[in-house]
């Protein structure tokens, strides 16, 4: 049962689905790496639940399956309410604080799952996507936060997935709460 201690966090179906999958395609002796843009933050029940506590869960997988976790947040307080909710597997997370645009351009592994969560914005997604899509590999899996529904033509993968898209050939499944995970076949 590989998520039977799992902490508790919002969209965590999506989360167990794309971590799961992410770790049955790695095929190198190394560990996994994770890349989040938009660390967890929020202490606030109802406020952390909806955003979902990427970081928690994140940052407990890393160190459960022996893996690493890049948080970026430009919110200096953000990053460190996010250190107090992963304090536990601090360990195994690297916090990195500044715009994603210029710090993103520092990540120089290869990215084994790629979530965007930054700000609800298309062009900052793809500008981060442009940034950091050389360091994606055949078997990346990635997934964007709020992209459908009522984020529509203006959610954060929506410029984003289209580059990707020119790039090479993603699948792309729609998940729930507007989500959508790519990988390639
Ligand atoms: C939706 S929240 C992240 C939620 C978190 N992933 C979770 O699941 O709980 C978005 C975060 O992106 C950060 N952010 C916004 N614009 C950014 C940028 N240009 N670079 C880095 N972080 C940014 C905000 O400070 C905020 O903390």
């Amino acid at each position: 049962m590989m998520f039977e201690d799992a902490p508790e966090c919002g969209r965590d179906d999506n989360f167990k689905k794309v971590l799961e999958l992410m770790y049955s395609r790695i095929r190198e002796d190394r560990k996994f790496v994770i890349l989040e843009t938009g660390t967890a933050f929020d202490t606030c029940k109802s406020a952390w639940y909806n955003d979902g506590y990427s970081t928690r869960i994140f940052g407990w997988f890393a160190q459960k399956y022996n893996g690493i976790l890049y948080t970026i947040d430009n919110n200096p307080q953000h990053i460190e309410t996010g250190k107090k909710i992963t304090e536990k597997y601090k360990s195994c997370i690297n916090y990195i604080t500044g715009d994603s645009t210029k710090t993103l351009h520092n990540i120089s592994v290869l990215v084994d799952l790629m979530y965007f969560d930054s700000a609800m914005n298309p062009d900052l997604a793809l500008e981060e996507c442009k940034i950091i899509y050389p360091m994606f590999h055949k078997n990346t899996v990635v997934l964007f936060d709020d992209t459908y529904g009522v984020h529509k033509n203006k959610g954060k993968g929506y410029k984003a997935i289209k580059y990707m898209l020119e790039q090479s050939k993603w699948e792309i499944e729609r998940l729930p709460v507007n989500q959508a995970m790519l990988y390639q076949n």
